[in-house]
């Protein structure tokens, strides 16, 4: 099974108030984006790795990869606007012939191989995707403007996290026959042409850096 890695790392990262793109805010003492991208690169799982670099960062994108020795990094792609571009700017650098591709982003830094083998495992089980999910712990409800208009049942709620693992396929004409800029996720794509997706276990050691709280309490995990 040939396993390609998409890195989504071309978030501006305003809320973090840094005078650089979130990939290269500082995490301890590297740029953010060494740690999935080493973890990814040192996983048996994955073979290859596409980067989507913030724009005019993709020089240092190699340049961090050939640092820490991260030889499966085939490309680093000018990411677009959302991360729905982002994502279907580096698919189109991922050959036809890779069997699954995993989707994950750099903001969310401890990537654990576990995660990885999670959501490998369910696409070998016969689904078409795969993603990580937690239990939701606040009370989640629908608004218009400030109007409640209702509960959603919290034992029936996910709060999904990436690496995202879709047959790549699959994958692929989701993006080319979905909202892309709309999507915030990819498994949504995948769900809205019909595909099978199955949430497996999420990480709580995944969080997703926004602010300079996340990074402190991410740094403080490493
Ligand atoms: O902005 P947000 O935190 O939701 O981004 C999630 C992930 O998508 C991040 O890793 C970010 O770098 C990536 N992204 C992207 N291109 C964009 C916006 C976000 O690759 N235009």
């Amino acid at each position: 099974m040939s396993v390609w890695a998409v890195l989504a790392a071309a978030g501006s990262g305003e809320r973090l108030g840094a005078d650089r793109p979130k990939a290269f805010a500082r995490l301890g003492d590297e740029p953010l984006l060494a740690e999935s991208l080493r973890r990814l690169d040192a996983s048996d799982w994955v073979e290859f790795i596409v980067v989507a670099a913030p724009p005019g960062w993709e020089e240092p994108v190699i340049l961090l990869a050939e640092e820490l020795g991260c030889s499966k990094v085939s490309a680093a792609v000018v990411g677009g606007e959302t991360r729905g571009e982002s994502v279907a700017r580096a698919l189109a650098e991922v050959p036809e012939d890779a069997a699954v591709v995993l989707v994950h982003d750099a903001a969310r830094p401890l990537l654990e191989d576990d995660v990885i083998e999670r959501v490998l495992t369910a696409l070998n089980e016969g689904w078409d995707g795969a993603v990580p999910g937690l239990p939701v712990a606040d009370t989640v409800k629908r608004v218009e403007g400030d109007r409640v208009v209702e509960t959603l049942r919290r034992d029936e709620l996910r709060a999904v996290q990436t690496p995202q693992a879709f047959v790549a396929s699959v994958l692929r004409e989701a993006y080319s026959a979905g909202d892309v800029r709309a999507a915030t996720d990819c498994s949504s794509l995948v769900e809205a042409r019909g595909g099978r997706v199955k949430v497996v276990e999420g990480d709580p050691r995944l969080i997703k850096i926004t602010d300079g709280a996340d990074l402190e309490r991410v740094a403080a995990l490493l």
